[in-house]
């Protein structure tokens, strides 16, 4: 059985709390026989800056340079609001996503039939939704020269980040879509703002060209940005794959995250490129969630989106791809059993913490493992 190498970021707050299940959940698959892994585990965001003053060290670099996936948590919180821009928590993980050229950023949003009623849409509107979200993760406003304030000559202070797109950019994260759409309902929505951003227009022609040249049995549809936010609340079953830029990604993944029930039921997976030898890719796995300061250190926080990350990696980078079939039904179950973390509970519902939660899915993988 192959070992695969693992690096375990868990990062700040809730992050630390989720990936104890995962740790869990790892051990249970080694116990029996499904799986062998061999595990690092080191600092990110605030809890590497607290340690060394930096949000990630070239060492770790290193080690998530040699893993075959990274499991990460989440970085952040109060306690880091004054670090410097380049030193604060989240700066690890974008140096992570950037040096590893992490371009392509899946996240599914899924309404698991037991949660139709925890959104805060009405059942017949979410009710069987499956989304997937292809953001682009290393371009755009996130990383675009120049980022700066500066002081100005009549003491005013002059703040810029610059939206920039390449055509190569927008080509390799367009054709994840598509060959990812083939896959599912073979419908894309490409989201943009070309009315009003030269981006958005050079965005807008790039995946023109690349449907019409090579996709052109895929349903492609573009949709201004702002209307995207907007229907995805209105009817979000219309959409199958939905590729858009970094920052609007970003947004309409947290807006998407409603839908299913929590932000705290989001997984996603950041791919690099495949290796055209090796056939393999780097990938960082990645709840769509924060660190939660609001809850941390509780045990209340929800670790199905940690857990879902971690399916991904089984799927995508291990070759585990039943095992992340079984684990995805083993969710569905638990929540079919009525388990609750405060996240997706009703008013006056009974609810578990984290750990009564992950248990819960190791109990149900069990059973669909048989
Ligand atoms: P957040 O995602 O941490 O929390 C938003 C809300 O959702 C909070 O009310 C929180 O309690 C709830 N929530 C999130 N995940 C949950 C879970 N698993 N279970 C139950 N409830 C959950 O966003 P925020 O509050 O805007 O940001 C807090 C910090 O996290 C910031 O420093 C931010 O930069 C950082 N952040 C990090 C990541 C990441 O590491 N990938 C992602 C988003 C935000
Ligand atoms: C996310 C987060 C990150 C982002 C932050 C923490 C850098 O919000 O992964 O969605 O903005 O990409
Ligand atoms: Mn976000």
């Amino acid at each position: 059985m192959a070992t695969h190498k693992l690096l375990l970021l868990p990062g700040d707050g809730i992050g630390v709390e989720v990936m104890e299940e995962v740790k869990g959940l790892m051990k249970w698959l080694e116990a029996r026989g499904l799986a062998s892994f061999a595990i690092e585990e080191d600092l990110v965001g605030g809890a590497a800056f607290d340690a060394h003053g930096e949000a990630i060290s070239d060492e770790t670099m290193a080690r998530a340079q040699a893993a075959d996936a990274i499991i990460f948590g989440a970085v952040g919180g109060p306690k880091w609001d004054k670090v410097s821009y380049d030193k604060r928590p989240e700066a690890g993980l974008l140096r992570l996503r950037k040096d590893l050229d992490l371009f392509a950023n899946l996240r599914p949003a899924i309404c698991y039939p037991a949660l139709a009623d925890s959104s805060s849409l009405k059942r017949e509107i979410v009710e069987g939704l499956d989304i997937l979200i292809v953001r682009e993760l290393t371009g755009g406003t996130y990383f675009g020269e120049p980022k700066e304030i500066v002081t100005l000559e009549n003491g005013q202070r002059r703040a810029v980040d610059t939206q920039v797109y390449t055509t190569s950019e927008i080509e390799r994260i367009a054709r994840v879509a598509f060959e990812l759409g083939r896959l599912r309902k073979n419908r894309v929505h490409s989201a943009e703002k070309r009315n009003v951003m030269k981006s958005g227009l050079l965005w807008n022609q790039v995946v023109t060209a690349l449907h019409a040249a090579e996709y052109s049995d895929v349903n492609l549809e573009h949709i201004l940005a702002d209307n995207c936010a907007m229907q995805l609340v209105r009817n979000p079953k219309q959409f199958d794959v939905l590729v858009t830029d970094n920052l609007f990604g970003d947004i309409l993944s947290d807006a998407a995250a409603m839908l299913t029930g929590s932000l705290g039921m989001l997984p996603s997976a950041s791919l690099g490129a495949e290796d055209p030898v090796t056939g393999k890719r780097k990938a960082l796995y990645e709840p769509v969630h924060g660190s939660a300061p609001d809850i941390s250190g509780k045990g209340l926080a929800n670790p199905i989106a940690e857990l879902a990350s971690f399916g991904m990696a089984l799927r995508y980078s291990l070759d585990l791809g039943d095992i992340a079939d079984a684990l995805d039904r083993a969710i569905a179950r638990v929540l079919s059993q009525g388990f609750r973390t405060g996240d997706i509970a009703a008013p006056g519902e009974k609810t578990v913490g984290t750990v009564e939660m992950g248990q819960a899915v190791i109990t149900a993988l069990e059973h669909e493992l048989g």
